[in-house]
């Protein structure tokens, strides 16, 4: 049996007649650029994420760009961020000037709420916790703490859609939130694709204008801004599968909770805080053989990954900021032993069997 990491062609089979007619009705409308599908699909993002705002973006690492161009944040300033994640939560922050200041994390992957206060000093301006593998930071404290040292909440919900803490969606918490739309995200569009949440009404208007050039109509420029419009044949994508992303959402769950009660007692499974309510956007073990593992795995024909197999602070890009090995311990172990396990809408029961039956056989074997 051969099981991708991911399976976009199929999901792209499923919906191809819904996808192809909506194509085929914005080309000969010519409308391409902010048009109505992506005022539609605005206004329908922000009702599923219960937010009043939302505004669609080239890619996610804008959103988070923009959040911090918003509140001026620049050089001089730093920024928290948790230590273990995609690479574009760090650049972005050092992309506006500032400072990248990593986090431990916890034993849930996402920022040690224990370790924020004592990086906090006066030239802490604000706080990006990521909700990492669609699993909500726990996001009260965050916000308490936020609350406290006056800094702005940025959430990085690029891997969030759906997700939920004391039943609220992810994106509704803090001062505005960012999504990836990129094609390996639970809700993905034919390319890359972004979008932001807010209930503020200045950051709304700030974004529409900042992802067009900085314009405030047609002809005149009130700043510099950016290009980074989300197309609007990717905007009709995106509420086509926004009609599916519930159910979608449930089949990860179900395929994780299928692993985690396989699999709890021979790998470390995913740690979820009771309240929240996740959407398994990935789903991570941790073995101590995790590359025998893998290559195991690998030879019987099923494709997994390592998010991330190295913490932001040992990057070659990061030597500036003089960190050193030894100074995030928690994700400088998980990195050597977490690996992510395919899962997706598309993948069959039977696949699900075979990729547990699989790890049961090279523990059994061991
Ligand atoms: C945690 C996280 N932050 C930011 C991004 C950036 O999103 P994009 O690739 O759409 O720019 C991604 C995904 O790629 C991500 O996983």
């Amino acid at each position: 049996m051969k099981i991708p990491f991911v399976n976009l062609g199929k999901q792209y089979l499923n919906l191809k007649g819904e996808i192809l007619s909506k194509f085929d009705e914005i080309s000969k409308k010519g409308e391409y650029i902010l048009g109505s599908e992506l005022e539609k699909f605005e206004s329908e993002f922000s009702k599923f994420c219960e937010t009043k705002y939302s505004v669609g973006l080239g890619n996610g690492s804008d959103g988070l760009t923009f959040s911090l161009l918003y509140f001026n944040i620049k050089k001089g300033d730093e920024v928290l961020i948790p230590v273990n994640s995609f690479v574009a939560t760090a650049w972005t922050v050092a992309n506006v000037g500032a400072k990248p200041v990593f986090i431990d994390v916890s034993d849930d992957y996402n920022m040690d709420t224990e370790s924020i206060e004592k990086n906090i000093n006066s030239k802490t301006k604000a706080i990006i916790p990521v909700h990492l593998t669609g699993n909500i930071s726990k996001i009260d404290k965050i916000l308490n703490i936020a609350k406290k040292y006056n800094l702005k909440t940025i959430e990085d919900s690029a891997q969030a859609i759906g997700a939920k803490y004391n039943n609220k969606k992810a994106g509704s918490f803090g001062n505005v939130a960012s999504f990836s739309l990129h094609p390996l995200k639970n809700l993905h569009v034919s390319g890359d694709g972004g979008i932001i949440t807010t209930n503020n009404k200045n950051i709304y208007r700030f974004m529409k204008k900042v992802r067009n050039h900085g314009l405030k109509n047609r002809d005149e420029l009130e700043f510099w801004g950016y290009n980074s419009r989300l197309d609007n044949i990717q905007a009709a994508i995106g509420r086509i599968k926004l009609k599916y992303i519930n159910r979608w959402n449930n089949r990860f769950r179900k395929i994780a909770s299928y692993y985690s009660k396989e699999l709890k007692d021979i790998v470390t499974t995913p740690i979820i805080n009771e309240k929240s309510t996740p959407v398994f956007h990935r789903y991570i073990i941790q073995s101590k053989y995790r590359d025998k593992l893998k290559n195991f795995l690998f030879n019987k024909g099923i494709d997994t990954r390592i998010n991330y197999p190295i913490p932001l602070h040992l990057h070659k890009a990061s030597k500036y900021l003089n960190y050193k090995k030894g100074d995030f311990p928690n994700a400088e172990q998980q990195s050597k032993n977490i690996l992510s396990l395919p899962i997706y809408n598309e993948l069959s029961d039977n696949q699900v069997d075979y990729v547990v039956k699989s790890v049961k056989e090279f523990y059994k074997y061991l």
